[in-house]
């Protein structure tokens, strides 16, 4: 056998991961509702058609040769003026067009971590960030956020946790998987201590648009002297997950020049991002956003009525959702009794698949798990009254 190199034993996505689980359950004959991933295309919602004519058009303008490594300039442009407009004024020299925001998550944690050091990194989390960890062999060291409040991030645990090796703190605002949203002073708090520890910060902000109540401030607005890296993407808040565009944009005072340049070092090492989606990138951001009105509405009614629902069911308790498309519930398990095994129960025995809250990083006994509600409410309705007949048996399995 072929040996595979160490670093892979670290790297798991449990988001596809479980999928092979799904897919022998779905062979055996019985439907399987994919609640595991945040794609909104499967569950009917459109990439908006100006942006789908805005790549064609490039195809057919014969733009099928290599972009620049940091991406054209008028999407650079776009997203400067984005960034601007957000509340965080920087030029399109400090702006890198990415494969998706985990591109440029990536590129990001290469540029500054090495083997040894540490990367603040929330719980429960996206699991890029620890699988990109693991792969450059930096360590992932867990902040707290705290379901009791409203899921927000416990920024004395976060000040407790810095060393000399820290090299980055990575903020997921608004948060999958909890689909929590930071209030100006925690985000003011997060920012100084970035600023006056000298810490980059990575503020992932693929869901700035998908906040309910509407689009949230850019991260960096109320510090723009703390060295922030801000991510985003088309996959989210303008319907193109597949089409692998986004980007990444370097703020602060100066300080982050030498990470930035090294970013665009290893950005030419890939070449470029895909050509023809970065035209794209131009009519989005410059073009019509009436989808995400609609789309937002929609997502707020799957979440007071994931809400609603959970909390009703005997064992489960749920923080309402602020922004995104998840629902975090806790069910409150048997001693011995892991996320996993509940998940997994509940696929095999209703089709319904979930991820299990250890799968981004929360304690396996813990009991957390994560629904996606992007389904009509008539298809969630359904997938709740299958939770609320599982959990029913699962708990009461045994004389538990
Ligand atoms: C918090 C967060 N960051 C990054 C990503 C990856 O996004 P992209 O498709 O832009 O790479 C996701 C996707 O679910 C996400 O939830």
């Amino acid at each position: 056998m072929i040996p595979v190199a160490d670093r892979i034993g670290g790297f798991t996505y449990a988001i596809r991961n479980i999928v092979v689980e799904a897919k022998r359950v779905e062979a055996s004959g019985r439907k399987v509702r994919y609640l595991n991933i945040g794609d909104p295309i499967p569950f009917g919602f459109q990439t908006p058609p100006h942006m789908i004519e805005a790549v064609i058009r490039a195809l057919r303008d014969g733009h099928n040769g290599y972009a620049p490594s940091v991406g054209i300039a008028p999407a650079r442009e776009a997203v400067a003026a984005e960034c601007t407009q957000r509340g965080m004024p920087i030029s399109p020299d400090r702006v890198v067009i990415t494969s998706g925001t985990s591109e440029g998550i990536e590129l990001a944690l290469t540029a500054m971590a090495q083997s040894g050091d540490d990367v603040l990194v929330p719980t429960p989390t996206y699991p890029l960030y620890t699988a990109v960890l693991a792969k450059i062999g930096a360590r992932a060291v867990f902040y707290r956020t705290d379901p009791q409040n409203g899921w927000q991030p416990d920024v004395d645990h976060i000040r407790s946790l810095l060393t000399p090796a820290t090299r980055a703190l990575v903020v997921i605002d608004p948060n999958n998987p909890t689909g929590a949203t930071y209030p100006a002073d925690t985000r003011k708090a997060l920012l100084e201590m970035a600023d006056t520890h000298n810490i980059p910060l990575l503020a992932d902000e693929v869901y700035a648009d998908l906040a309910f109540d509407g689009p949230v401030p850019a991260f960096a607005a109320q510090n723009l002297s703390a060295p922030v890296i801000t991510f985003s993407s088309l996959s989210k808040a303008y319907l193109a997950p597949g089409w692998r565009s986004g980007w990444m944009a370097v703020g602060g005072d100066g300080r982050l020049d030498e990470v930035f340049a090294a970013i665009k070092k290893l950005a030419d090492g890939r070449l470029c991002s895909t050509g023809p989606m970065e035209h794209a990138i131009v009519a989005a951001l410059n073009g019509d956003r009436s989808h995400q009105a609609a789309f937002r509405d929609a997502l707020r009614e799957r979440a007071i009525l994931s809400h609603a629902r959970l909390n009703a069911i005997d064992g489960i308790t749920s923080v309402m959702p602020s922004a995104a498309f998840y629902a975090m519930p806790r069910v409150t398990l048997p001693p011995g009794v892991t996320d996993a095994d509940y998940v997994l129960a509940l696929l095999r025995a209703t089709g319904v698949l979930c991820v299990y809250g250890s799968g981004f990083g929360t304690d396996p006994a813990d009991g957390f798990f994560r629904v996606v509600f992007l389904a009509s409410p008539a298809e969630l309705s359904q997938i709740y009254d299958l939770i609320v007949e599982f959990t029913r048996d699962f708990l009461a399995r045994d004389g538990r």
